[in-house]
């Protein structure tokens, strides 16, 4: 049976000031009037029901996802009791998903993307289904016709077609996680590489067996939380083994290496809102180039990106490309082209305690 299984256990450092330890970005309205996370519930649709859609993330965070997302049951909201990346995520999601499900097929999914086509996104998780059901080795993702040279993604070449309905689905050649600038260029070029959205859907145990063979290190500590689902002593179990593993991304961990990866080509429009510019993207600019969410008066300024809250007005007085994000106690005013380093300010934050 299909499972959906939401990785949201990210910090979303680029969005200070609106991000924040307790907060962080999948759980703000970026984009129309819910939240990322309950965006990324939502797009599944009837797809899977409530009993099979599970949210991994950080344990601080629980309490607040459970009231943004009351359909959930408590269970399948998982907590991790450390930070430790998205392989060892999906390694715990994949353990508790095929001890309930021995043929279970994940569709994993970040939560902080904007997909504004539901049908398409299910369409297309439908189509990764059945490509499964053809070959359970398989793992299928989404690639997203590159616009530009982004080093923040990973890419996706795609080999030889694959016939499905309804579908241009292709094997995938090689995956490559976040190339350096100049290789980014080379695969824009070459015109036969997409983005890796970051969905991605396999059977359980397809992905519990790469993980082994991978990461056994890795695969050890989450075979010793397998051991205890369901036992008084699965919670010290889980607070022990998981703060062991050393943390690593799922596209390092087994996309890289993985032989049997087929490529769809997503239909659906799709967004990564990874910093403040993305909201130029999502609303629509004012006559000078401005992004306005709240309230601006602009005098002599363009292209800038204004977020305000409760009423307060910022002005702008001959300035172009500034980013200003005000909340109630903490103020970002930075030039579009440093938004890369807004990720500095939680860390200087944790240095000063
Ligand atoms: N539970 C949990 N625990 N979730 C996590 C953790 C963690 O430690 N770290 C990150 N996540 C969640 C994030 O909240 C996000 O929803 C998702 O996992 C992906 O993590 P990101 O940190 O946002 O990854 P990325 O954007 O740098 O890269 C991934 O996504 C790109 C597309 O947006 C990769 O898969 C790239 O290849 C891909 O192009
Ligand atoms: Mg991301």
């Amino acid at each position: 049976m299909l499972h959906a299984v939401i990785m949201a256990g990210g910090s979303g450092t680029r969005f200070w000031p609106a991000s924040r330890t307790l907060r962080p970005k999948q759980l703000l309205t970026l984009h129309g009037d819910r939240t990322m996370i309950q965006s990324t519930i939502d797009r599944l649709g009837d797809l899977v029901p409530a009993s099979r859609q599970m949210i991994v993330t950080n344990k601080v965070l629980v309490d607040a996802i459970a009231e943004q997302l009351p359909s959930l049951l408590p269970k399948n909201i998982v907590g991790e009791p450390c930070k430790r990346d998205t392989a060892p995520c999906v390694g715990l999601a994949a353990a508790l998903v095929h001890h309930e499900d021995n043929d279970a097929i994940m569709a994993v999914m970040p939560s902080d993307h904007v997909i504004t086509s539901h049908e398409a996104f299910q369409a297309a998780i439908a189509a990764g289904e059945a490509l499964i059901k053809e070959d359970p080795t398989r793992i299928v993702t989404y690639g997203i016709p590159p616009k530009y040279a982004a080093e923040s993604f990973g890419y996706v070449e795609r080999g030889e077609p694959i016939a499905a309905e309804g579908a241009s689905v292709f094997q995938v050649k090689q995956f490559r996680e976040k190339p350096d600038a100049e290789t980014a260029r080379r695969y824009l070029e070459a015109g036969s590489f997409y983005w890796n959205s970051g969905i991605f859907l396999w059977r359980a145990s397809t992905i519990l067996d790469a993980l082994q063979k991978n990461e056994p290190e890795m695969y050890s500590h989450i075979a010793a939380i397998a051991d205890r689902i369901g036992k008084p002593d699965y919670a010290e179990t889980l607070e022990k083994e998981f703060a062991a593993i050393q943390g690593k991304s799922i596209d390092y961990a087994v996309m890289e290496q993985y032989p049997n990866v087929v490529v769809i080509e997503a239909e659906f429009p799709w967004d990564d809102v990874g910093s403040w510019q993305a909201l130029s993207r999502l609303h629509e600019p004012d006559a000078a180039g401005n992004t306005v969410v709240g309230s601006h008066i602009g005098i002599d300024s363009r292209g800038c990106i204004v977020n305000t809250h409760d009423g307060h007005t910022v002005v702008t007085i001959d300035v172009d490309d500034l980013i200003v994000v005000q909340t109630p106690d903490a103020t970002l005013v930075a030039p579009k082209h440093a938004e890369e380093r807004v990720r500095e300010v939680a860390k200087q934050l944790k240095e000063k305690g």
